[in-house]
């Protein structure tokens, strides 16, 4: 999809994604001091606005002028100050290693183009800072729930995992995890794609 499509998507619905944060980047977050965030591809922005509550400077990302405008009147509505930037991940140059955090959620492109992302996402983290990344895993389409269909577009752990390291950063998690969804047929699990990964200090 590109961003004219997701603008259709985001114009067509109060809100596409649930108003509250994902849950793993509630977890994932939950042992990290609030610093600077940077949530790439960050949508009508429910992360980037939960992180913003928690205390975090957020910097939010997205090719979708719609869903970034949703984003923007979001954070007004809370309360919490979040810089909107509206922009492609895989072309667009963050300030080098600014970020204790950058959250790349949901993010579903071309293997091509999620390679290009990633690093783009990777230079952006601080010495000391984590790299989240969170999307719908390939293992869905033969025992999971949800997602697109287009096996291209889905995660799985190891090449991301190698997206990462070949970005110069260091491995902390990766593999799958599970959430539970309401369907019209009842609840089903999703299977996500988690890999957790940091840039080491020089000391460390
Ligand atoms: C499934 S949504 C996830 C949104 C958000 N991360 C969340 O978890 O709620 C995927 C988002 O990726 C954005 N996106 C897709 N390709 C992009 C690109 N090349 N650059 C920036 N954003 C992109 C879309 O506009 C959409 O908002």
């Amino acid at each position: 999809m590109d961003a004219p499509d997701w603008d259709a998507r985001y114009a067509a619905s109060a809100l596409v994604w649930s108003a509250g944060p994902n849950r793993f980047v509630v977890e994932e977050t939950a042992d990290l001091v609030p610093g600077r965030a940077l949530d790439v591809a960050a949508g009508e922005g429910r992360n980037a606005i939960w992180l913003a509550q928690e205390g975090w400077q957020v910097t939010a990302l997205d090719f979708s002028p719609v869903g970034v405008d949703k984003g923007r009147r979001g954070a007004v509505a809370a309360g919490v100050e979040v810089v909107w930037i509206v922009g492609d991940a895989t072309t667009w140059e963050p300030p080098p290693q600014a970020f204790d955090l950058v959250l790349v959620a949901y993010l579903q492109l071309p293997r091509a183009a999620l390679r290009a992302a990633l690093g783009r996402a990777a230079a952006a983290v601080a010495p000391g800072g984590t790299l989240l990344v969170i999307g719908h895993d390939r293992d869905n389409l033969e025992r999971g729930h949800g997602g697109p269909p287009d096996p291209e577009v889905l995660l799985d752990a190891d090449t991301v995992a190698d997206d990462l390291e070949a970005a110069g950063l260091q491995l902390v998690a990766a593999g799958q995890v599970e959430r539970e969804v309401e369907t019209d047929d009842g609840k089903r699990t999703a299977i996500d794609c988690l890999v957790r990964a940091v840039r080491h200090t020089s000391s460390s």
